[in-house]
């Protein structure tokens, strides 16, 4: 009689690299009869895929493997595993911390996973964070775990830019690009399982330089190269650095209709005294000429960023820059983080800004932020927009897609199912998502 296959329960922590990360480890997993569960409570295994960005996600890590514990206990062959960016930047520390925790495996180690978790059942503690020569994604299985009609495709990783408030130059190493010629076959198996939106991530995406049939391509040629898979309807990238915004794939924007009108541009600040000490090495004017450089070529795109406050010497003057910034930017969403120490990083070691005062700033940044994402909602209404369907939504016949700008959109209508690609007018904006109808083209 055949086993029963094991059950792998994954926990993903952080950015959409760490969700690539985890289908890949499910992948990787799967070879050795593993199947996914949602349940910790069946599971033979459980993998925390970790982020150490922020205090606060890192220690949540410990908290949660504080709660394996009574698992481990009435299953005492439960193998518990811990991946991702705490593995990364703690390695063996965290089996210190944590006996429970059978094995560390670092964010380039993951083709690894299946020896280690051979080596757990020979009575070994395997940690393995070394930054190794081969590429991982060459010794990764290749077999989507479920068909949906959107995926994460890593094309990029690791960063050299060193902010130096960052964590993720050490738990991702230094930027990597892989070869174009691996980036299109991934992407074409992916759209033979029916996937027709594609998000290609890297840490500094726009930073890509792949190798291709005639020397380096930037994102923007494999932007266009991508756009040529018939069946793909939709590209999208992130995250991307200022100071790596090319033309070429600013005009690609103007140029590709399969390329989408949204962009993540973080920014962090809008301070120059700032950016300076944060080592961004652009200033707030650049910024803004960049922004309107890229609304020239493709004048309805909708933007993101990321800011933190309370950054060490941040004062009022500083602060007021950055909503000023913000006010001229005009963001359809913003993601804002008070500053978090990070052991290692330049940052570090100055003298924080008053815990109360950079609560106030947060708030004070997120309610210009929250006014400026409900406008952009508003101004949606009475819009036709194209809409790629995902799933049901929670009323009888209605289903929510996102829309070209990356908002979710609830339709009911006829004949729509996953992977439908659609023209929707909007009706209604409510502060996270939009209604709206099929029109009849
Ligand atoms: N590679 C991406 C982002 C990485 S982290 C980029 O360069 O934009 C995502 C966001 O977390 C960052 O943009 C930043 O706003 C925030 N962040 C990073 N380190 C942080 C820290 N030490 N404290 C608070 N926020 C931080
Ligand atoms: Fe971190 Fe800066 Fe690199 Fe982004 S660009 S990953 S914020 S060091
Ligand atoms: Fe976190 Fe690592 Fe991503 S630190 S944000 S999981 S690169």
């Amino acid at each position: 009689m055949a086993d029963a296959p094991k059950k792998l329960h994954i926990k993903t922590y952080g950015c959409q690299m760490n969700v690539y990360d985890s289908e890949r480890m499910a992948e990787a997993m799967g070879g050795e009869g593993y199947v996914l569960t949602d349940d910790v409570a069946e599971a033979d295994m459980v993998l925390l895929n970790t982020c150490h960005i922020r205090e606060k996600a890192a220690e949540k890590v410990y908290s949660d493997l504080g709660r394996l514990r009574p698992f481990k206990e009435a299953k005492p062959d439960l193998k518990i595993g811990v991946a991702g960016c705490v593995a990364q930047a703690e390695g063996e520390e965290i089996q210190r911390r944590m006996p429970l925790v059978d094995l560390v495996v670092g964010s380039q180690n993951y083709h690894r996973l299946p020896a280690m978790v051979k080596a757990v059942d020979a009575g070994e503690k395997p940690v393995d964070t070394e930054f190794p020569a081969e590429d991982k994604f060459d010794h990764l299985p290749q077999r989507p775990v479920s068909a949906r009609p959107t995926a994460f495709l890593t094309v990029q990783e690791g960063c050299d830019k060193f902010c130096a408030f960052c964590v993720v130059p050490y738990t991702r190493g230094s930027e990597i690009s892989r070869p174009v010629s691996k980036v299109l076959s991934e992407a074409q198996k992916l759209v033979d399982k029916g996937v027709r939106e594609i998000t290609l991530l890297g840490q500094n995406v726009n930073g890509y330089h792949g190798e291709g049939p005639d020397g380096d391509w930037g994102l923007g040629r494999l932007v266009r190269e991508l756009a040529r898979i018939e069946g793909l309807e939709r590209i999208r990238y992130t995250t991307s650095h200022p100071n790596d915004m090319d033309d070429d794939l600013i005009a690609a924007h103007g140029e590709e209709p399969k390329l989408m009108p949204y962009l993540h541009l973080p920014v962090q600040s809008g301070s120059d005294r700032i950016l300076k000490a944060m080592n961004r090495k652009h200033s707030a004017e650049a910024y803004i000429r960049l922004i309107e450089k890229i609304r020239a070529a493709r004048p309805d795109m909708m933007l993101s960023g990321d800011f933190i406050v309370g950054f060490p010497g941040e004062t009022d003057q500083d602060f007021e820059d950055t909503l000023a910034l913000i006010r001229e930017v005009r963001y359809g969403a913003a993601f804002s983080f008070k500053y978090s120490a990070r052991p290692g990083t330049p940052a570090a070691d100055r003298p924080p800004v008053e815990a109360a005062i950079a609560d106030q700033r947060l708030q004070a940044l997120q309610a210009l932020v929250t006014e400026q994402q409900r406008a952009a909602q508003l101004a949606m209404v009475g819009r036709e927009v194209s809409v790629l369907f995902e799933k049901p939504g929670r009323l009888p016949g209605q289903w929510v897609g996102k829309s070209d700008y990356l908002q979710a959109v609830h339709v009911a209508g006829e004949g729509i199912g996953p992977g439908s690609l659609r023209r929707v007018r909007i009706t209604a904006s409510a502060p996270n998502s939009l209604a709206g109808e099929l029109t009849a083209g």
